[in-house]
């Protein structure tokens, strides 16, 4: 089926360059009024400028679309009110909402700052938080909404280097299991990506051969599916990038069940270690009592 976005609005944060520029590209050859939100700072999350914004916004006009730009830093809560009002005040509606601004500051836990952790955590986690709750009542009262949090491998997976950034994507994985399960009677999905893609961030950890194959363009078909009328997941965590694509998921192992009118010992832990650590058979879960393929069952 032809995935349109005739009629939507999106808002894009950090949407001036790389993975988010692509995203609000596509998204706006596809019919969607996009605002397109960014700092216009450095990698590391100094300084900032309206060009950044205006210049993405500018390649949409020019291509026949339309869009807005709003600037600024979304780990203010007011910046998320001006983008999430932006799209009110000029299309009456927000439909998408893809949290995708982002910084690094890597750098090994043995040296790591108290501000490299703090603007970490401002930027990814806070930066979510204010725009998806000033959408949310949005999405709420029009009973749909497509949200997607970026998130990564660091989060999923780790990375040297990363204690900061990794924990803070992981942190939008909690806040997802969580707001998927409060959307879904109002029809908004949030869903989760951990891209792969040549960008300035990835310029300042990875080899040149690397980044000029791995193309942002690789990503956004995958994101633009994720985030349409479309697509049926709410919950799901997705990778994409250079012509990989698959789900990750958090797995709930094979439960050993005991009586419980003794409580076992510890030793009876380590004998029994084998059958307690095995991963054979790991379902997915919707929430920490139902699997996936139950809720599914139930709800579909
Ligand atoms: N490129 C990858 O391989 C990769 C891998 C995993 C995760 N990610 C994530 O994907 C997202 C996009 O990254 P990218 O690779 O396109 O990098 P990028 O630097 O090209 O794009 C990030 C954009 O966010 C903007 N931004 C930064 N801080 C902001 C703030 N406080 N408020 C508003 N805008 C802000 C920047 O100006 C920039 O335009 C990030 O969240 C990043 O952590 C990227």
């Amino acid at each position: 089926m032809t995935v349109s976005f005739e009629g939507r609005v999106a808002a894009i944060t950090g949407a001036g360059g790389g993975l988010g520029r692509s995203y609000a590209l596509e998204l706006a050859k596809r019919g969607a009024k996009v605002v397109v939100n960014d700092l216009g700072g450095d990698e590391f999350g100094g300084g900032g400028s309206n060009h950044m914004a205006n210049a993405v916004v500018d390649e949409i006009r020019s291509a026949g679309g339309e869009a807005v730009a709003n600037f600024g830093d979304i780990s203010k809560y007011e910046t998320g009110t001006s983008m999430v009002e932006a799209a009110i005040s000029n299309w009456g509606r927000l439909d998408v909402l893809i949290c995708n601004a982002g910084i690094l500051r890597d750098v090994s836990f043995a040296k790591m700052t108290e501000e490299d952790w703090d603007i970490i955590f401002a930027v990814h986690v806070k930066g979510m938080f204010n725009a998806c709750h000033n959408a949310w009542p949005h999405m709420r009262e029009q009973k749909y909404g497509r949200i997607m949090l970026t998130s990564s491998t660091s989060g999923t997976w780790g990375n040297f280097g990363q204690t900061n950034y990794g924990a803070a994507k992981t942190a939008m994985l909690g806040f997802m299991n969580s707001l998927k399960q409060e959307g879904e009677k109002y029809n908004i999905h949030v869903n989760a990506l951990t891209p792969a893609a040549g960008t300035r961030l990835t310029a300042t950890v990875l080899p040149d051969e690397w980044l000029d194959k791995a193309k942002p363009e690789f990503v956004t078909p995958l994101v633009t599916y994720l985030v349409s009328e479309n697509c049926p997941d709410n919950g799901s965590i997705y990778h994409a990038g250079m012509g990989r694509y698959h789900r990750t998921a958090l797995m709930r192992g094979p439960v050993t069940e005991v009586d419980t009118d003794e409580v076992k010992t510890a030793e009876w832990m380590e004998d029994n270690w084998d059958q307690i650590s095995s991963l054979d058979g790991a379902e997915a879960m919707w929430n920490g009592r139902v699997t996936q393929a139950e809720y599914d069952a139930q709800n579909k």
